[in-house]
């Protein structure tokens, strides 16, 4: 039975444990939401419809996105049916926010017309690491709707404090490394969170999808020192296997990789190994065998946050 106040959660079979996770946290039931593909590649969708409550969460993570848009287009759709009248989209891996302009001729802009698109159907978007270059503000993304951004740094920084309390494994002299520029708030925010203060960034050259190279700032000291790299996303791996190359090339005792969106393929972990990275941590937005940190403490923060269009 849910009251007027309670918040349900509506999550799909690819992340249920994500989902529910952040149920729990929030207090509130969660519900399935089951997706039936026919044989031509249509999606049919259905909400639990039994004792709908005014205010739904839909959860769900969209890599891979193009399925799954549809799909929690018409999830929307049903949960409107059932006289849900405002629906937060939760989804942590939040896709076409790249592409925010045209950089050749004839290219679409994705994320001008996925951005409408959404907010036609959802009232309100949260995500985590939006992969915004130019865009500063998720809100633009979402005419007149609340959208929030969150970093991921309090939720890496939290699962290095953790590591220090539970087992004293991260040294105080620990050095934060964001592998390029756009990782500096990251970066900072993971340092402030697990209470450390030697954190820096290196500058990125990327020469092809699998092809980057790696320049330390000059002044950040790394010989001796454990290394944890953290970045938005994975998904080649070609960043993190470079910077972890230029750490330990600068002196680095040990290098540790977090990441809030794992998108590699798990078979990566072995050239990761090979590059001299002791262990990738991924948070749970993205469902990977890398999961260890939990993003439903910060995602619960921001749903009970006031939020404004
Ligand atoms: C770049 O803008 C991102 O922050 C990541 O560094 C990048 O997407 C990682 O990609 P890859 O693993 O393919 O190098």
């Amino acid at each position: 039975m849910t009251t007027a106040n309670q918040l349900v959660v509506h999550g799909f079979d690819d992340c249920h444990a994500a989902g529910r996770r952040l149920a729990d946290r929030l207090g509130g039931a969660y519900r399935t939401v089951s997706v039936h593909r026919f044989p031509d590649g249509e999606s049919l969708v259905r909400v639990e419809a039994e004792d709908p409550a005014p205010r739904a969460l839909l959860y769900r993570s969209l890599h891979q996105p193009n399925d799954k848009l549809i799909e929690i287009v018409l999830a929307a759709s049903a949960l409107r049916d059932q006289g849900v009248d405002h629906i937060t989209l939760v989804a942590p891996y939040l896709p076409y926010m790249r592409q925010d302009i045209a950089f050749n001729p004839g290219e679409a802009v994705s994320q001008r017309v996925i951005g409408p698109w959404l907010a036609a159907h959802f009232d309100r978007v949260i995500a985590v690491e939006p992969h915004l270059h130019r865009t500063r503000d998720l809100g633009a993304v979402f005419p007149d709707r609340a959208a929030t951004a969150l970093s991921g740094g309090p939720a890496l920084g939290a699962a290095l404090a953790d590591d220090s309390r539970e087992s004293g494994r991260v040294a105080p002299d620990t050095v934060i490394l964001g592998p390029d520029i756009e990782s500096t708030p990251l970066a900072r925010s993971t340092a402030e969170t697990a209470g450390l203060s030697h954190w820096g960034t290196a500058t990125k050259n990327r020469h092809g999808d699998r092809d980057v190279t790696m320049t330390l700032p000059e002044g950040l000291e790394l010989d001796g020192r454990p290394v944890v790299i953290v970045d938005d996303v994975i998904s080649s791996g070609a960043t993190v296997i470079a910077c972890a190359q230029a750490a330990l090339a600068r002196g680095a005792a040990s290098v540790e990789v977090l990441a809030v969106h794992a998108l590699y393929q798990p078979e990566s972990a072995a050239a990761f190994r090979e590059a001299g990275i002791a262990g990738v941590r991924s948070a749970d937005g993205v469902p990977h065998p890398s999961n260890a940190i939990h993003l439903d403490r910060i995602l619960a923060g921001a749903v009970r946050a006031p939020s404004r269009a």
